[in-house]
């Protein structure tokens, strides 16, 4: 089977959904943000903190490439940002399937309320949380579509029903 990249904005499930799919295929499961967290041994907040977005996103660009230059085999969950790059789109195409897992702001906004890890979302209120969320996910839809080769609404499912659906989608892709 290619190789599964999930995508999406932060709080759609691609962390557990790409566990479930790596228990139920054997295949290797790699996570973009915690793979630059041992490679960096820190924090993706104090990345931000300490070198800002630009840096992030250029690890994050680094990364794919060296994913790609070793012949990366496996499932792999992506940061929520990674796809806004047109570099980062090119990379995530020649990796694998990329499947997209979109998701609706009132579930985003439910999952990000009370999580504080997303540098990106620090600093807001529950009620601009929100409204950031749209503003966000809105600006990032057109990168998150042109990335896709599918796209899987998450809102009324499961993980496990998740990792079934895009099993049964790479079956006939
Ligand atoms: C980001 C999403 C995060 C992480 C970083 C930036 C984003 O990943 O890469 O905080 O720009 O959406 P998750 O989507 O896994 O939360």
């Amino acid at each position: 089977m290619d190789n599964i990249i999930l995508i999406g904005y932060m709080g759609s499930g691609k962390s557990s959904v790409a566990k479930a799919l790596a228990e139920k295929t054997g295949m290797e499961l790699l996570d973009t943000d915690q793979r630059i967290e041992e490679n960096e041994n820190r924090r993706i907040s104090d990345i931000f903190a300490s070198e800002g977005e630009t840096a992030f996103r250029d690890m994050e660009t680094a990364f794919l490439k060296n994913l790609l230059d070793e012949g990366f085999k496996g499932i792999l969950s992506t940061g929520g940002g990674m796809p806004v790059r047109e570099e980062n789109r090119a990379l995530l195409k020649k990796l694998g399937k990329v499947i997209y897992l979109k998701t609706s702001v009132d579930t985003l906004a439910m999952r990000l309320i009370g999580d504080h890890s997303r540098p990106l979302l620090q600093g807001e209120t529950e009620e601009s949380k929100k409204q950031k969320i749209a503003d966000m996910l809105a600006s990032r839809e057109p990168a998150y579509m042109a990335a896709s080769d599918a796209v899987i609404p998450t809102d009324e499912m499961t993980t496990a029903g998740l990792a079934d659906e895009i099993l049964t989608y790479m079956a006939f892709a």
